[in-house]
């Protein structure tokens, strides 16, 4: 497996992909790797010759509270993995080689970035657009991955590939779960072990709300109800939205209709969790 820093590096390394006529896959990440990650990973090693991985703990996508200072950062061992997992090349810049001091540049994404996490975080979506448009630009993958647990990141970043003909495919993957259903995160560390259990509430309630919809149920007031009943009854849970949305678009609907997602976020203490569940409706 290459390592390499700078991107005046990987752009040479990438025009030989071209020479060679490789594909490359593309996985990227803020590192703190765990089994969601290297499920990405995986989808990529069996679909293209050359599969790259980036390591950037992107400060663009961090507000002023945020954690961007104790995001956890274990590159020994992210390395490794890698390695382990079959990766050809490993693309780690430091902040200042990837926003040197002039960096004047941003990309947005407009109505999708606006909702849910848009909202609770004014920032973020224009930092991960902005990095993620400079990644696809020096990296040019064939295909890119990314988890349905970002679900609206996933959204936003599909949009942004076909507003600006960017010639990626966005391949969506599987949440990766705990057995008791908590998405894995890098930010899971965060949790105390009684928070650890507090936590896995989020899903359960989301699966709560799959459960009514399958059952027949179609107002969303009776769907979001049966949710936060059950967050409601956990102490030291605070729900910050609990949405049945539009599949696509992420509008929050009043009936079920067509393909929806159900999208939830939770603060434990001062960490946040986000999950979502895609449901599929015949209708
Ligand atoms: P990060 O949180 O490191 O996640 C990198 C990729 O892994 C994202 O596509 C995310 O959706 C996926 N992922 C995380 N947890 C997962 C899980 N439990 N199951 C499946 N996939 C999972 O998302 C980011 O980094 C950043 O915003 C980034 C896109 C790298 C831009 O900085």
């Amino acid at each position: 497996m290459r390592i390499i820093r700078s991107i005046r590096g990987l752009q040479t390394w990438r025009r030989k992909q071209d020479i060679q006529n490789a594909t490359i896959g593309f996985v990227p990440t803020m590192g703190a790797l765990h089994e969601g990650h290297l499920s990405l990973i995986r989808q990529a090693r069996k679909h293209c010759h050359n599969v790259v991985v980036s390591i950037f703990v992107n400060p663009l996508q961090f507000g002023p509270a945020e954690d961007l200072g104790r995001y956890p950062r274990t590159i020994q061992s992210d390395q490794a993995l890698c390695r382990e997992a079959g990766v050809d090349l490993l693309f780690c810049p430091s902040s200042t080689q990837f926003y040197p001091k002039d960096f004047q540049t941003s990309v947005t994404v407009n109505q999708l970035s606006q909702r849910w996490e848009g909202e609770a975080r004014p920032t973020h979506f224009e930092g991960v657009t902005t990095v993620v448009t400079k990644l696809l630009c020096q990296v040019r993958p064939n295909q890119a991955y990314f988890g349905q647990k970002d679900y609206q990141q996933l959204l936003v970043v599909k949009q942004l590939v076909q507003d600006l003909n960017i010639e990626t495919r966005i391949v969506r993957c599987p949440t990766i779960r705990e057995s008791d259903g908590l998405a894995l995160s890098s930010r899971n560390q965060y949790l105390s072990e009684s928070q650890r259990h507090q936590a896995a509430s989020l899903t359960v309630a989301l699966r709560q709300g799959m459960q009514a919809i399958k059952q027949g149920a179609t107002m969303v007031r009776v769907i979001q109800n049966s949710m936060q009943e059950i967050l409601s009854a956990i102490s030291g849970v605070k729900v910050e939205y609990l949405a049945v949305c539009d599949a696509k678009t992420l509008e929050p609907l009043t009936r079920v209709r067509g393909q929806v997602v159900l999208l939830g976020a939770i603060q434990i203490g001062t960490i946040r969790l986000i999950d979502n569940l895609l449901v599929k409706m015949s209708l």
